[in-house]
């Protein structure tokens, strides 16, 4: 049945009314549909717009839909316009007349605006919680291998050493700020829009405080345009899910390169691998992959939001109803992506023998070589880092490393050189001497661990 039929003299073309249809997609916010209509029938009962009696009988009635949706004894007609025509035909023909003064003083375009923000909030609070969960992980995992000497790269090429705890601990810092940003999102969303009306409020002496108490918000939209039309909230969460994205398919990059057979750093669980249907020895990082190829579907989430709302006129426009696919289809990724992830993670063979090999073989110490004789000799850093070259493509001539090369031929390159450099160049002191705040020591890695898991233990007070 259409919510507004009196004006028409014929049945919507049903292939036309399928495309107009955003049953389902909206049919997920049923409960916050049905929450946000008790809300509103409530303030209408107590600001005497409807009658006490009447508001009850509402409220009584949508329990009572909301009951049979969550049991299964009433299923949502595939064929309604909305979630938002759906309810309302539902309560009218559970209840009557009373039914028809739901609507009283509001509009769908304030109804959505008000679902999809109610729907979003949850979404966030059960993505919050999964980042949480992951970054719990790493930080144990970085307490476990605090102290696991490896290569640190960049340009891919090995740089400097570091420890493994310290590698995970990198990406606990942008998950945490990735919470944050999605704690702000969740601030600026956190606006009621109800009494906005379809566009410009509406004549009824409405409480609108009320109904915001009811449903929880801080905040009242405090223009009816805007609050009909606002939908950087969407935009913003899409945001926020890309680069929560960006930061897994990093990690999930690192996880396919440490588990191949060149790297061997990690060897992922069985129950997280897969394998080839012919070559036999395979055993496949897939969901590493697949998270990373997800990433891409997020940010045509985001792009499909941004371009979407560009260039719309006030008020609501229908092409907003392409809002819901797109942020939910964001949340719903990346909480598929997180699912798997951490317990991917928890689980994995960290090869600490592999991590410190690939430490020993590639001059990673050269810069605590030259450092060795600023420190110990007093040679300037530039003079110093030219000896060291020296010294590596003495190496590399010799097959040696800068661990096994003679001492007779590093006095060749520079006499200063005496049997302390063994020690200033050995990875553990390389690793342990960089105590700098931010760096890889362990100690340092274990006290930011500590830090991390203590800041979110406060925050779960
Ligand atoms: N299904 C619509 C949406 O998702 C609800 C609002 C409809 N309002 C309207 N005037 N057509 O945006």
């Amino acid at each position: 049945m259409k919510l507004w039929k009196g004006r028409f003299q014929k049945e919507a073309d049903p292939k036309t009314n399928d495309f107009n249809s955003s049953i389902s997609i909206d049919s997920r916010m049923y409960r916050e549909d049905i929450e946000g209509s008790m809300a509103h029938a409530t303030m209408l009962g107590e600001c005497g717009i409807i009658e006490k009696g009447e508001s009850e009988k509402i409220v009584k009635g949508l329990q009572g839909i909301l009951a049979d949706l969550d049991s299964g004894a009433l299923m949502i007609d595939p064929d309604a316009e909305d979630i938002h025509t759906f309810v309302e035909g539902e309560l009218t023909a559970r209840i009557g007349d009373a039914g028809k003064r739901l609507h009283t003083a509001r509009s769908r375009n304030d109804q959505v605006a008000l679902d999809v923000r109610l729907t979003l909030r949850k979404d966030c609070a059960a993505v919050q919680t999964q980042l949480k969960d992951f970054v719990k992980v790493l930080c144990r995992k970085a307490e476990q291998y605090a102290a696991t000497v490896m290569p640190g790269y960049t340009h891919m090429q090995r740089a400097q050493p570091i420890t493994f705890g310290h590698h995970l601990m990198a990406y606990a810092e942008m998950l945490l700020r990735d919470l944050s940003r999605l704690e702000d999102a969740l601030k600026r969303m956190d606006v009621m829009p109800l009494g906005s009306g379809a566009l410009a409020g509406t004549t009824y002496p409405l409480d609108r405080t009320i109904t915001a108490k009811l449903l929880g918000f801080s905040q009242i939209s405090q223009n009816s345009l805007d609050g009909v039309s606002d939908r950087d909230f969407c935009a913003e969460i899409a945001f926020d899910a890309s680069l929560i994205m960006v930061h897994l398919s990093r990690f999930c990059e690192e996880l396919v390169l440490w588990c191949s057979w060149e790297f061997q750093f990690i060897e992922l669980d069985d129950a997280f691998s897969t394998g080839s249907s012919i070559m036999p020895q395979k055993k496949n990082p897939d969901i590493a992959e697949l998270i990373r190829g997800k990433s891409g579907r997020v940010f045509g989430d985001l792009m499909a939001l941004l371009s979407m709302m560009k260039g719309l006129p006030l008020a609501y426009n229908k092409d907003m109803q392409e809002d819901k696919e797109a942020v939910f289809d964001a949340v719903d990724t990346l909480k598929l992506c997180l699912t798997p992830l951490i317990p991917m993670v928890e689980t994995m063979t960290v090869k600490e023998d592999k991590m410190r090999a690939a430490a020993a073989g590639g001059f990673i110490n050269a810069t605590d070589c030259a450092d060795y004789l600023v420190a110990e000799k007093g040679l300037p850093f530039r003079d110093a880092y030219k000896i060291t070259g020296e010294l590596v493509a003495l190496c590399i001539q010799k097959g040696l490393t800068l661990e096994t090369l003679p001492l007779e031929d590093y006095r060749a390159v520079c006499p200063d050189f005496d049997e302390g450099v063994y020690g200033a160049i050995s990875l553990e002191k390389c690793v342990g001497g960089r105590k700098v705040l931010g760096g890889p020591a362990p100690e340092n890695v274990k006290a930011q661990a500590q830090r991390v898991l203590g800041l979110l233990e406060k925050e779960e007070k």
